[in-house]
């Protein structure tokens, strides 16, 4: 028997449901940006917001009238209304007496109609939230003709523009609610998540009349197995915020969420130069330009094709931004030493962008290079690499340039990353490169007196 410890999440919970303008939300994020995410809430939303972190989500209580501003973060990708939190004792082996009381629970869902409400307002969906059986009825006699109608509402699933179901805001006022449930569990259990699924949705079903559809569906309920804790969430967001910005896609095209964190990392500030010295498709300049616009922002890369992207990537926002692209190699930047603010940049890797035996050499190149150019003392890079060994090499023969400020292992797509924080420490480029000659000159002499 698993003894009951109060989570976090039910904290949360518990305090939101003793006020009907409180909500707790679940907003998820790239996993290793947590605290990143976090800072942009406590920044944007509420100096001393009580946030808490799990792998890839934060959550925390905001008041209704701060949804706007929610949806307006950029660390974030989804955002999910917490409908239900609660702990199951389920037993090891009683596969049905666990699923009898998820079904109990589900009738029990105490804050889901105050959640539902609040799903209506902020996604501006326009239908039935509780339709009576008898109209349920009748639309489901429709229901084919209906599904054909949805059809063209789905946005069709293309890169650059993957929305989940359809959008809600825009059904008709006479339109029943479409929805399905998706299940994620975390644990061992006696059942798996499409049967939770199953039976969360038919229970809805039967409390609520909506129709269930699992393509076209304009809620989606998602339920959160954690070992012993349940968890209901109401997807607000149909579309990932990490969709923005960019039109034409190369093959490591990095998500404007996981720009925009990197780029906080360095902490801008007003009239500070940001050089993005790999740009390929201009993912982190572009994040950096909209929102650091009292920055100037600079671009570069050594590929014909990427600084294309970029520039039309640029042009397709249709908007003009204290920002330029140049074509170049990191390795011979065309600045002088210690003229630049920050570096951020999303390293070559692995087969799509740079060989790993080639980036040992050329790491290292990179890192000297920058160190030449960002400004001594203040100077910050933030370096986002799928290849540690080389960068770690890098950093090594670098260590008297840099302060290592942060390291963070990120999770981008199941691959495991590392983004690297690194501060420039006050020695000169000149006398950097006399210790390195000095180093050179004394191994020589050494290894031709052994001779
Ligand atoms: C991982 S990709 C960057 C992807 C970019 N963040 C995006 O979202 O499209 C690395 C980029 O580094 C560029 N690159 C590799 N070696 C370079 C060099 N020596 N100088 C400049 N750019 C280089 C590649 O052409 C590639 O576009």
């Amino acid at each position: 028997m698993t003894t009951k410890v109060t989570t976090e999440l039910e904290k949360l919970f518990d305090l939101s449901s003793q006020n009907d303008d409180i909500f707790t939300v679940c907003l998820t994020v790239d996993t290793g940006l947590e605290w990143q995410a976090v800072d942009e809430c406590k920044l944007k939303i509420c100096d001393n917001l009580r946030a808490f972190k799990d792998r890839g989500k934060i959550y925390f209580n905001v008041a209704f009238e701060d949804f706007p501003k929610i949806l307006k973060l950029r660390s974030i990708d989804n955002v999910h209304i917490v409908g239900d939190v609660r702990y199951l004792e389920f037993d090891p082996e009683n596969a049905e007496l666990n699923l009898q009381r998820v079904i109990d629970s589900s009738h029990n869902y105490k804050q889901l109609k105050k959640c539902l409400n609040a799903w209506k307002s902020i996604t501006k969906y326009p239908g039935k939230l509780y339709p009576t059986h008898q109209e349920y009825e009748s639309a489901v006699s429709q229901y084919n003709v209906k599904k054909e109608e949805n059809k063209n509402l789905i946005v069709e699933e293309k890169r650059g523009s993957r929305k989940r179901g359809c959008d809600p805001s825009l059904a008709k006022e006479d339109s029943i609610l479409s929805y399905r449930v998706t299940c994620e569990r975390n644990g061992k259990h006696t059942f798996d998540s499409s049967k939770i699924a199953t039976i969360i949705g038919g229970e809805l079903q039967d409390q609520y009349h909506w129709i269930v559809d699992l393509t076209s569906y304009q809620l989606e309920i998602l339920s959160r197995v954690n070992n012993s804790e349940m968890i209901l969430l109401l997807r607000v967001t149909n579309e990932s915020l990490h969709r923005r910005n960019i039109t034409y896609f190369g093959p490591t095209t990095l998500r404007a969420t996981v720009a925009y964190n990197l780029i906080s990392l360095a902490e801008p500030k007003p009239g500070e130069i940001i050089i993005d010295p790999m740009c390929g498709g201009g993912s982190i300049p572009i994040e950096a330009a909209i929102e650091f616009p009292e920055c100037y922002i600079l671009a570069g890369d050594n590929h014909d094709k990427a600084i294309e992207r970029s520039r039309l990537n640029f042009d397709a926002l249709n908007k003009s931004f204290k920002s330029n692209l140049i074509q170049w190699n990191v390795a011979y930047l065309p600045f002088k030493d210690s003229s630049i603010d920050v570096f951020v940049t999303d390293m070559p890797f692995g087969k799509r962008s740079g060989l790993k035996s080639d980036n040992r050499i050329f790491y290292k190149k990179y890192l000297i290079e920058l160190a030449r150019v960002v400004k001594l003392k203040h100077g910050r890079l933030v370096l986002l690499t799928y290849d540690r060994r080389s960068i770690t090499i890098a950093l090594q023969a670098t260590q008297d340039l840099f302060k290592q400020k942060k390291t963070l292992g990120v999770n981008m797509g199941g691959l495991p990353a590392a983004c690297y924080v690194l501060k420039r420490t006050n020695l000169t480029f000149e006398q950097f490169q006399t210790t390195i000659n000095n180093k050179t000159t004394k191994n020589k002499t050494n290894s031709s007196s052994g001779d």
